[in-house]
């Protein structure tokens, strides 16, 4: 049995919004928007009767969600590693008259052993990497829906869906759009990769640079010089697309692995592209996508033009396009996106 789409649209309509998030939906800092929800659901597959492990309970809204899906002979179990907000979701659980969720605190990374076995797990906080207690408490043949990172670089993040192989390790992956806090730590992590990362005068969030061609000399000096040029660079240009679509664009490039492949955050924009020791390249995601180059004839501006028209060229291949193979780490698996590619051609922008 599959939960069609319009299960999940209904399951939300039946949860109380207000209840579990305030009249302005701001009674809890972390919250996942109920379109976001709405889109990864389906992902998961949660039909009547499963036992779901849900990581990052949040408001509860979720939980709730997860709990009118599965129905009154299925189980949700919700872990949290903010105590408040479990004791929070748990009397707001009560009140609202649901029976078959149990809140937990905890560090989700350690899934919830007591509880398991569990058909199904998903996570809305990104971990360092694919948990093996995830794995192993998930039966064979279940699914695994959670944001992980793909690639040894700053902000290549994805909505990853796992089948558990028989021997608990993970089986077949499929790649989706989307992005979640990292687990426990703070707004920071997003630099987890950065070579420099440094909060400039008036800023909220540190802008930084994520470029493993650098961190690969460990020469201090050049990622300095190189960040320098990315905060400077002057020229900037428009690009035919917007957001979603350069979200496509912007894992499409990493998967691609394009020597200087650089991610960097400064000032409010994140971007994606290419840098040498004395040029920048880059596309920016947002708020407003663009391209910014330290010269009008600079070859890296001429370089991450020529990676967008190949881009654009194959069809612009999505994220839920591209494919990614596992890589035993200490506790648990990395994803790796693989290389496009480059020879199906199809025209959709
Ligand atoms: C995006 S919010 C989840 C929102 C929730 N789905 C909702 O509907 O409101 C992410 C949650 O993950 C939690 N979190 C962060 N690190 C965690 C960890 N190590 N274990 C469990 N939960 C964690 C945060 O406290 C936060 O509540």
């Amino acid at each position: 049995m599959t939960a069609a789409p319009n299960a999940i649209t209904a399951a939300l309509e039946r949860v109380d919004e207000h209840h579990y998030r305030g009249q302005d939906r701001r009674a809890v800092r972390q919250t996942t928007p109920a379109s976001v929800i709405e889109r990864h659901l389906p992902l998961l597959d949660p039909v009547p009767g499963l036992r779901i492990l849900e990581i990052g309970t949040g408001s509860g809204y979720s939980t709730a969600a997860l709990a009118e899906l599965t129905g009154p002979q299925g189980t949700v179990v919700s872990v949290d590693v903010e105590h408040d907000l479990v004791t929070r979701a748990d009397r707001l659980h009560r009140e609202a008259g649901y029976t078959t969720i149990t809140s937990l605190a905890g560090d989700g990374y350690a899934g919830a052993p007591e509880q398991a076995p569990f058909d199904r797990l998903i996570a809305w906080t990104t971990p360092p990497h694919l948990p093996k207690a995830w794995t192993e408490q998930v039966r064979p043949g279940g699914v695994i829906v959670a944001p992980l990172v793909c690639a040894p670089i700053a902000y290549s993040t994805a909505m990853a869906r796992i089948t558990v192989a028989d021997d608990h390790t993970p089986g077949q992956v499929t790649l989706h759009r989307g992005q979640y806090v990292p687990m426990t730590t703070a707004a920071l992590d997003r630099s987890r990769y950065a070579t420099v990362s440094r909060v400039l005068d008036g800023e909220r969030y540190p802008s930084y640079l994520s470029a493993p061609w650098i961190a690969a000399t460990g020469d201090r000096d050049l990622a300095e010089r190189v960040f320098t040029a990315v905060l400077d660079a002057p020229h900037t240009e428009p690009l035919g697309i917007g957001w979603p679509e350069v979200e496509h664009f912007k894992l499409w490039t990493l998967a691609q692995d394009p020597a200087g492949l650089t991610v960097a955050h400064r000032g409010k924009e994140t971007m994606v592209g290419i840098t040498t020791s004395d040029q920048v390249g880059l596309v920016a995601l947002f708020p407003e996508t663009r391209i910014v180059a330290d010269s009008a004839d600079s070859p890296a501006l001429e370089r991450v033009r020529g990676l967008y028209q190949q881009w654009k060229g194959l069809g612009g291949p999505r994220i839920d396009e591209l494919t990614a193979h596992t890589v035993p780490v200490d506790q648990g698996w990395a994803l790796e996106l693989n290389a496009t590619t480059r020879d199906t051609r199809r025209s959709r922008i």
